[in-house]
């Protein structure tokens, strides 16, 4: 047979977040999370669009389940909703909350597919942000929490665990630039969150394994960040600090033990390492299994004077990020495939013996519904190259376990609302019906043969 084969037993399949699919917002008590207020907020979002239905997933779990299952999905990656489960965040735990994940877990399992769990992507109960959120040391401990009763719930079914999904962005987004909930913007709170999202993953590490968890993982959003001019060395200085905030803030900690000195300095600079407290750096380096990577485009650095990065980069003075000369997606993101191999060969070489697998990779585009037919030819090709960059990393040893597709379905895109389209499949949000997209159907092709042609 012609074509690039992955490895057997590589897993296939797609992901998605509670807040973007699931709707039923006020349902069986879940309260308020950062997203249902940060919705709410004049300005905050597209056209004030919220999570309030959704793709109605809570009610619609088995037909999109059925889907998976035809479009031959091995594994599922979804998160739970902490405010279903624990509605004022750190106290009671909801069991009619955790009865839906309970449902969807037995459905996946009935129809063959492999449940891969979050615990936290990004819903935090308002409650907990009240109390400063990740700002508060508490709340990485709330986290533990949750990942305690999720586990005595759903361990005796589920595999695989991840703590959180991409705390870059719950940090330098959240508190940094703004740009997601809960919308504060300051650095120093940027940085703090960064360290108690770590603690929070440290002691949910900590938690699952007391559970009984086979497998637990965390996933990031990892950057290749690649200089303006390779033999600048200030342009190099730049990519040093983009690479630090991005990748070895959150890479070194979890998988070498601690911070990075330069990155120990930033959270000096704003205060910030008074608390990191002694201890902290062993709880987050409690052993993983599986490291989550997920991508989506290369970035590109210049020194410059009088310039900065933008509030999601603290202490980024003197850096600035270059326009990038390469095909764009609908979120305006450059596409570059070769980017994705880097990092991943970056990753085999730097931090060894951590299986990897692509938690997220896709692609909006202004996909046209046409009859029962969305040919999105552009997703086809973007999914095509980053799947052939994983496997040139894969034949040059980088231990990747598995690749999977974002989303499963079109979704709330965050601050974006539903103006920007993910999934492989379409949906309809005046009469919630599902169309498989060409991607979906090429997707089942790749999964059946277990490759490209
Ligand atoms: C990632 C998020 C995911 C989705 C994609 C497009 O940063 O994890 O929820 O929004 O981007």
């Amino acid at each position: 047979m012609s074509g690039l084969r992955f490895p057997e037993g590589f897993r296939w399949g797609a992901a998605t977040a509670s807040y973007q699919i699931e709707g039923a917002a006020a349902e069986d008590g879940r309260t308020p999370s950062i997203w249902d207020t940060y919705a709410r907020t004049p300005g905050r979002v597209f056209h004030g669009h919220s999570g309030d239905v959704a793709c109605d997933h809570y009610h619609r779990y088995r037909e999109d389940v059925a889907l998976m299952k035809q479009l031959g999905l091995g594994t599922y990656r979804f998160s739970v909703a902490w405010p279903r489960i624990k509605p004022d965040g750190s106290g009671p735990v909801n069991s009619r909350g955790l009865d839906f994940y309970d449902r969807l877990v037995d459905e996946l399992l009935d129809k063959g597919i492999d449940p891969m769990v979050t615990l936290y992507h990004w819903d935090l109960p308002q409650v907990l942000e009240d109390r400063g959120g990740w700002t508060n040391r508490d709340t990485a401990h709330y986290l533990a929490d949750l990942a305690t009763a999720t586990i005595a719930r759903l361990g005796d079914r589920v595999r695989t665990w991840t703590t959180l999904n991409e705390p870059w962005c719950s940090a330098f987004l959240g508190y940094g630039s703004g740009d997601h909930a809960p919308g504060r913007q300051d650095p120093a709170a940027a940085l703090s969150a960064v360290h108690h999202l770590l603690l929070g993953h440290g002691l949910s590490v900590q938690a699952l394994r007391a559970g009984g968890a086979r497998e637990v993982s965390l996933t990031l959003n990892l950057a290749c960040v690649r200089p303006d001019d390779p033999d600048d060395p200030h342009d190099l200085a730049a990519v040093r600090h983009i690479d630090g905030l991005h990748n070895r803030i959150f890479l070194d900690p979890t998988l070498r033990g601690g911070y990075p000195q330069d990155m120990r300095a930033l959270f000096a600079r704003f205060g910030v390492d008074r608390q990191i407290l002694a201890g902290d750096e062993d709880v987050i380096a409690s052993p993983i299994d599986l490291l989550g990577v997920n991508f989506y485009q290369p970035s590109r650095v210049r020194a410059g004077v009088g310039v900065d990065c933008g509030p999601a980069n603290p202490g980024s003075e003197g850096c600035e990020y270059v326009q990038q000369d390469l095909p764009v997606t609908a979120m305006g993101w450059p596409v570059d495939a070769t980017a994705l191999y880097e990092l991943l060969m970056r990753l085999a070489t730097d931090y060894p013996g951590t299986p990897m697998m692509i938690t997220e990779n896709g692609a909006a585009y202004h996909d046209v519904l046409d009859g029962d037919r969305v040919a999105d030819t552009d997703r086809i090709g973007f999914l095509d190259g980053h799947l052939r960059a994983v496997h040139a990393a894969l034949s040059e040893g980088a231990d990747m376990r598995g690749y999977l597709a974002w989303s499963l379905l079109d979704n709330y895109e965050w601050a974006y609302g539903y103006d920007k389209r993910f999934g492989i499949v379409h949906v309809d949000y005046d009469t919630q019906r599902r169309t498989p997209k060409d991607s979906a159907r090429w997707f089942a092709g790749v999964i059946g043969r277990n490759g490209l042609v």
